[in-house]
């Protein structure tokens, strides 16, 4: 063989090695880590990926379904994930679904949406208003999905330069029913190192997120108390046992729990939201019902105004002679954990973000007493949620998450889907795994 056909050999192997981009120049190599969200950001806002996720949210958003309820949702996105060719598991928890995309192996960096919608009737006139009467998504999960499909199409296009393997959690019943427990307790985190989850926010730009390490959602549960009194004629009371005063003074109690037995500085929040009972000016009802929520930004602090809760609706019963018994409804609605955002994932998240959108637009938030089920997968593994903004600042306010007025901003779509892709695809990169264990614990069915 002459030199020149080994020169001319390796000249059309060069050719054909620089033609496949995966591997003379990586889209997320570890070399152009800076540079991985910004490209992210400008594939995700290609008119191809930015109409595709517009088209699914408008899909969802005419066609809600409430918490364990998500059938066509769930249909729809695992329809994507094959059209994809991403591997998945289904059903956990009812509807979700769990997809994979890299190599099968660790390290394993999860990224995830919520699914349901409210039972609330929509009141924005627009051409995809919620087709169902009394569901609308009023919180923009409808939106959360949407981007993680996007994410998932820009990581499959790339799912060879990942370094690991991205987990793709979709999940149902956020919105009280806790799905992002029954997700866990499937085992879904088995091997994860970390999880990333977002909200869309009515409170911050486009082009802007925030957020905080440490704890950022307080811990929430519900209780209903049924207060039992003897009923009788409003005018002869002597020969009553009456409910409804019973019960304001169990409110009026309750209020203390807050304002005289808490930390003025651990902040608590008690709120009776229910109050039910009687039917007639002159007539005392045998029993009142109330109901209402209760929230903490630690565990001790929680546990302790749930057992007082306890104590002083039963106990104030007693002073009025009515009998009191109090449900937790710890099965249907189990108590939702604070919310605790992982220092180090703090750190990764303020650097991928700030390499996208610029520093100043990497906002930092006060904690809420809102809720937020993602707690139970951060209770479990390193977690990070994070606050997208969708203010478009020409058109001022926009209504709150849960208004029936709440419109999702849909310019906001690219930069979710970036930063969910981007967060995992640079967490992969720089967590690289112990060899010992690289073939151990893969996911089997890769
Ligand atoms: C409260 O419970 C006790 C014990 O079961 C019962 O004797 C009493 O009648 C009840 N009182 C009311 C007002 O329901
Ligand atoms: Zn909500
Ligand atoms: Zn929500």
């Amino acid at each position: 063989m002459s030199s020149c056909t080994w020169v001319c050999l390796l000249f059309n192997l060069c050719t054909l090695l620089s033609s496949y981009p995966a591997l003379s120049d990586p889209f997320l190599g570890e070399k152009g880590l800076t540079e991985i969200p910004s490209k992210f950001l400008n594939l995700a806002k290609r008119p191809e990926l930015f109409e595709y996720m517009v088209r699914i949210r408008r899909s969802l958003h005419e066609n809600p379904e409430l918490g364990y309820e998500e059938f066509e949702t769930s249909r729809l996105i695992r329809n994507e994930l094959d059209g994809m060719g991403i591997p998945y598991k289904h059903p956990i928890a009812v509807t979700g679904i769990v997809g994979y995309i890299g190599t099968g192996n660790p390290p394993f960096v999860a990224i995830r949406a919520d699914m349901d919608a409210l039972a609330m009737q929509e009141a924005v006139e627009w051409e995809h208003k919620s087709k169902v009467p009394g569901k609308m998504h009023a919180c923009g999960h409808d939106a959360h999905v949407a981007m993680l499909l996007g994410a998932a199409k820009m990581l499959q296009e790339h799912r060879s330069d990942l370094e690991g393997t991205v987990i793709l959690v979709f999940q149902p019943a956020e919105e009280g029913g806790g799905g992002a427990k029954k997700m866990r307790d499937a085992g879904i985190l088995e091997n994860v190192n970390a999880i990333f989850g977002f909200h869309v926010s009515s409170s911050y730009p486009v082009g802007t997120v925030a957020t905080r390490a440490g704890p950022v959602m307080a811990a929430s549960g519900f209780f209903e108390a049924k207060i039992s009194g003897k009923g009788g004629h409003a005018a002869i009371p002597q020969h009553t046992i009456d409910p409804i005063l019973a019960s304001s003074n169990i409110i009026v109690s309750l209020q203390h729990l807050v304002s005289r037995e808490a930390d003025p500085l651990d902040s608590q929040v008690v709120t009776i939201a229910k109050f039910q009972g009687g039917h007639a000016f002159n007539v005392i009802p045998d029993s009142v019902t109330i109901a209402g929520t209760f929230r903490a930004f630690s565990q001790e602090s929680f546990m302790q105004l749930k057992h007082r809760i306890e104590e002083v609706i039963t106990l104030q019963a007693s002073v009025q002679r009515c009998n009191a018994s109090v449900n937790f409804y710890a099965d249907e609605k189990p108590f939702y954990p604070v919310t605790v955002n992982d220092k180090d994932l703090h750190k990764h998240f303020q650097k991928i973000a700030g390499h996208m959108l610029g520093d100043e637009n990497v906002k930092e938030v006060q904690p809420l007493m809102g809720a937020e089920d993602f707690s139970f997968f951060a209770e479990a593994i390193p977690g990070y949620f994070y606050y997208i903004g969708m203010v478009d600042e020409t058109e001022g306010r926009i209504a709150p998450g849960h208004s029936p007025y709440f419109k999702v901003n849909e310019d906001a779509l690219p930069y979710g889907a970036a930063l969910h892709a981007s967060l995992a695809a640079t967490y992969l990169l720089e967590h690289p795994p112990p060899i010992a264990t690289q073939k151990l614990s893969s996911h089997d069915e890769l």
